[in-house]
């Protein structure tokens, strides 16, 4: 068996936490410390009985480091990650990227400068329930992708915004929760070409959007409507529907659709939909489920995958690029719901 590899993980807020747990649960690495400031990191340390630092600079001191997550909030993941590239320690990034392309392209350059693997934090793509949907629209069985239609509704707790970059730029559904949908749709259906959205914080009154609707154009020509909102009590989206994440009660809805000329799937449900002769909507429409084996392993897939991308046995799945498309995707929806315009990416 190959050597574990030895993560640390900085900021230990909601996400680090999961991170520390999947370590803990992956047979391929070990937790080598954490990096915070808080109470609940000393809390975390003393639990586990880790090693707590206060900063990257004393991590970058310590001993048999291999790799890091980091999990600060998005304007700090230029500065975190940076200075751990620039050693040459491979970096699973949470996502988005960053706050800003700039920013995002200068962490491309130092991981390219340094060829130091990077790993951006979309960790749907783990999901294998994802990987039969690739493999279902590969296999032509939808036919040509005409269009596809994402639901992301749910229902935020105020407690959730009492940090105040969750109510700060890019702290809003489009941030937090779209950029994960806009992965997910590049991935399955190529690149895309043009947004337009419409946004409003009319609910919530932060000066970030609750509600927003998005549509794109697909290189392929294919379209998608995309529908977010953190203030509607629904069961419709894939935080909801994919069973990834326990602090979600999942609900056994889908909450995507993508159809095409053959056929259509909903997922995470993984139904299929089509005609058995002809294709007419007089006739009966049949269905068949995948597996639709809930895989609610994503985080330890992913630090699985980590560790072999450490060991350069495999290149990243999402990599620095991937990053920075879904990045400049969300900066291009933004632009529009402020101008009204279609934006070509
Ligand atoms: N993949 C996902 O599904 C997912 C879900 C939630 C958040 N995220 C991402 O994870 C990141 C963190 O989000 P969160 O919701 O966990 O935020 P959070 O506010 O709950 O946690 C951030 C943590 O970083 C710590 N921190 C702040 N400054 C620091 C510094 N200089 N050094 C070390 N630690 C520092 C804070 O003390 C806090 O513990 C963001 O980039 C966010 O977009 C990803």
């Amino acid at each position: 068996m190959s050597k574990k590899i030895n993560i640390s993980v900085v900021g230990l807020g909601l996400m680090g936490a999961q991170h520390l747990k999947a370590i803990l649960k992956s047979k391929k690495s070990n937790l080598h410390s954490i990096v915070d400031i808080s109470d609940n990191a000393k809390k975390l340390s003393a639990k586990y009985k880790i090693q707590l630092h206060s900063n990257v600079s004393s991590l970058l001191n310590s001993k048999e480091l291999d790799a890091v997550i980091v999990a600060t909030p998005n304007r700090l993941h230029e500065k975190h990650t940076i200075s751990l590239l620039r050693k040459k320690i491979p970096v699973l990034l949470e996502k988005p990227i960053s706050d800003n392309i700039k920013s995002a392209k200068k962490i491309i350059n130092i991981a390219e400068k340094n060829k130091t693997p990077l790993l951006i934090g979309y960790h749907r793509r783990h999901n294998s329930i994802v990987t039969e949907v690739k493999d279902i629209i590969k296999s032509g069985k939808l036919g040509k992708i005409i269009s596809a239609n994402i639901l992301c509704w749910l229902y935020k707790h105020n407690k959730y915004f009492k940090e105040k970059w969750r109510i700060s730029r890019g702290g809003g559904p489009l941030g937090i929760n779209l950029v994960h949908d806009i992965d997910m749709i590049s991935y399955l259906l190529g690149s895309i070409k043009y947004v337009q959205a419409f946004t409003t914080n009319k609910n919530r009154k932060f000066k970030v959007e609750d509600t927003a609707t998005v549509n794109f154009i697909f290189d392929s020509g294919a379209l998608c409507t995309l529908n977010i909102s953190d203030t509607i009590v629904a069961p419709w989206s894939y935080e909801l529907t994919a069973g990834e994440n326990p602090v979600y009660p999942i609900t056994n809805q889908s909450a995507y659709m993508i159809g095409g000329t053959k056929g259509s799937i909903q997922f995470p449900n993984l139904k299929y939909w089509f005609y058995k002769k002809e294709r007419s909507w007089w006739k009966k429409i049949f269905f068949k489920n995948y597996t639709n084996k809930k895989d609610n392993n994503t985080l330890v897939n992913q630090i699985n995958h980590f560790s072999d991308v450490v060991l350069k046995k495999v290149k990243p799945k999402v990599n620095g690029n991937d990053g920075l498309n879904s990045l400049k995707i969300f900066a291009a929806i933004t632009k529009s719901a402020k101008t009204g315009k279609k934006i070509k990416i």
